[in-house]
């Protein structure tokens, strides 16, 4: 859902000191081949504490995708493996189950949940901005294919609300899930956060 492009190509300078929307443009013919490839997701992503990886290819190392509105993920799940709930706030999100059985949900603004099991060769869409996850439920590893109609879809963890620097005050997020600053700074222990 990015703009339409104004030109063949815009391969990202990120170095150039110009700010657009979006990175500004190598010059003509400076660009190479390389610019448009990518082995970012050859391999999973860092683990995380949620028992997934992540990896992306998007306009923030490769360089080829700026002004193209469209870009790459790929999430490794270990048995019980959680991509937690987060939201694209400029991106649609496609993904296909190279591997395993998961379950994917997103909550539409009406606070519908909407959730199905899929499995091994299944596509499954998240509408955009809307906040979703995908669950590990099958009895080994998983793996899935992201798509994005953006190339820089950004990522809002719902967890944002404990793990923002600086700090939301204790007292706004306890009040917001109607508990108290024990619990709070305990949540905040848990996912890392500095005290
Ligand atoms: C999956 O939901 C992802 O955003 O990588
Ligand atoms: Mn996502």
């Amino acid at each position: 859902s990015d703009p339409d492009p104004l030109q063949d190509v815009c391969v990202a300078d990120y170095n150039s000191s110009v700010t657009v929307n979006g990175y500004a443009c190598k010059s003509n013919y400076t660009y190479a081949p390389e610019d448009f490839a990518s082995m970012a997701i050859a391999e999973p992503g860092e683990p995380n504490i949620f028992g997934t990886k992540v990896g992306v290819a998007n306009v923030n190392n490769m360089p080829g995708l700026n002004t193209l509105g469209m870009s790459w993920a790929r999430v490794d799940f270990e048995r019980d493996g959680l991509n937690p709930p987060h939201s694209h706030p400029r991106a649609t999100e496609i993904i296909f189950v190279l591997k395993g059985q998961l379950i994917a949900g997103f909550i539409t603004t009406d606070n519908v949940f909407v959730d199905k099991l899929i499995r091994k060769g299944e596509v499954f869409v998240f509408p955009r901005a809307l906040i979703h996850f995908q669950f590990n439920v099958g009895k080994g590893n998983a793996s899935i294919l992201v798509a994005f109609d953006s190339q820089n879809p950004g990522v809002q963890p719902v967890v944002s609300m404990f793990i923002a620097i600086p700090k939301i005050p204790d007292v706004v997020v306890a009040k917001t899930y109607q508990t108290n600053v024990t619990v709070v700074q305990e949540i905040r222990r848990r996912l890392g956060v500095p005290a």
